[in-house]
């Protein structure tokens, strides 16, 4: 028998439980805040763990993060010494997301804050209508998210451009350019009409999207942060929107989640507020991962998606 022990700031432990056990029927899964005997966990499944918790347990063998991204299991100064820790890559994940992507670049595109304003007034009025094949996106972070939105955009018929760490290209794509590294930073900023940020949080990431950044984007950039919160310096972003440097923001994440009640993003015109709902791991599709990745344990066999520790993701 073995043991995963459960911790999220989401309320979905029954339902990992339930999608868990159909797939590992021999598996005892114990929910935050039941740790039970700490020496007796094998697997931890987590976002946003306690910081120094999975420290506490002595034979852990794998942890496991509940999404793609892992910056809330680095957050941790005091993990585990040579624990591998895994992240989500799972098809449902990555086609949400570039459904939210599609949703909002093409809202920008086909200037539909424009047209809510102009219904407002009861205003019959055609706005001039640019081709998709005039605009031009560009995704900050080409990985399994970013790539899968460059695609779908293309088919679109945008021109995509990317930014990324290492060099990067997507085969035989049309109407894409990448750049990467701090040189390519600004040709690519000087490209993106509709600005998307799909980057890991890293202390390389953090605070990227800030007033020096909107500087660098054509006047009347759009903006779309469905990465991290913290890769925004919030107190840039409204004085880039009423100085119009910027035309409008959608943020799907914050510093703050849930982001406070008063905060002036919920009212302000130009930006759209979604609760970090871009693209959730389903438990129906993500079990089949964790799962395979305890088996892989059990077997000796080499994990699915671990992430390098040196570079934070
Ligand atoms: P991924 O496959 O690891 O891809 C990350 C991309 O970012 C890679 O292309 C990488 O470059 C690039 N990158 C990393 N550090 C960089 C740096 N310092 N400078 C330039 N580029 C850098 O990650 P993913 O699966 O696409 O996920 C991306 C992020 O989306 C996650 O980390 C998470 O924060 C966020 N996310 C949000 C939601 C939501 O609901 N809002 C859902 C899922 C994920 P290389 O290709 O050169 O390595
Ligand atoms: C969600 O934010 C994730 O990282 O999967």
């Amino acid at each position: 028998m073995k043991t995963l022990f459960f911790q999220s700031n989401i309320d979905r432990g029954d339902w990992w439980a339930e999608e868990l056990t159909k797939r590992l029927p021999n598996l005892e899964i114990r929910i935050w805040p039941d740790v039970g005997d700490p020496a007796e966990i094998d697997y931890a499944l987590v976002w946003l763990p306690e910081k120094g918790l999975l420290k506490t347990m002595p034979n852990l063998k794998v942890v496991l993060s509940l999404g793609a991204g892992v910056d809330h299991i680095f957050r941790d100064p005091d993990l585990p010494v040579g624990v591998p820790i895994c992240r989500v890559v799972d098809p449902n994940l990555t086609q949400r997301m570039t459904e939210y992507v599609l949703l909002h670049v093409l809202r920008y595109h086909r200037q539909q804050p424009a047209y809510d304003a102009l219904q407002r007034s009861a205003t019959w009025e055609e706005l001039g209508q640019p081709a998709a094949g005039d605009r031009t996106v560009g995704i900050m972070g080409l990985g399994e998210l970013g790539g899968d939105a460059a695609v779908h955009l293309v088919a679109l018929g945008f021109h995509v451009v990317s930014w990324t760490r290492t060099a990067k290209e997507l085969d035989g794509l049309e109407r894409f350019h990448s750049y990467y590294g701090a040189d390519g930073l600004e040709p690519f900023l000087n490209r993106a009409e509709i600005l998307v940020c799909l980057l890991p949080l890293t202390p390389e990431t953090r605070d990227i999207l800030n007033s020096d950044l909107f500087a660098q984007l054509p006047e009347g950039a759009y903006l779309i942060n469905a990465a991290r919160g913290h890769h925004l310096v919030e107190a840039d972003l409204i004085p880039a929107l009423d100085s119009g440097r910027l035309a409008g923001a959608t943020l799907d994440v914050f510093r703050q989640e849930p982001l406070p009640a008063d905060h002036p993003f919920w009212r302000h015109p130009k930006i759209t507020v979604t609760p970090h709902i871009a693209s959730i791991s389903d438990p129906r599709s993500v079990a089949d991962l964790v799962a395979e990745n305890i088996r892989r344990t059990e077997s000796g066999e080499p994990l699915l998606n671990p992430v390098d520790p040196a570079v934070g993701y």
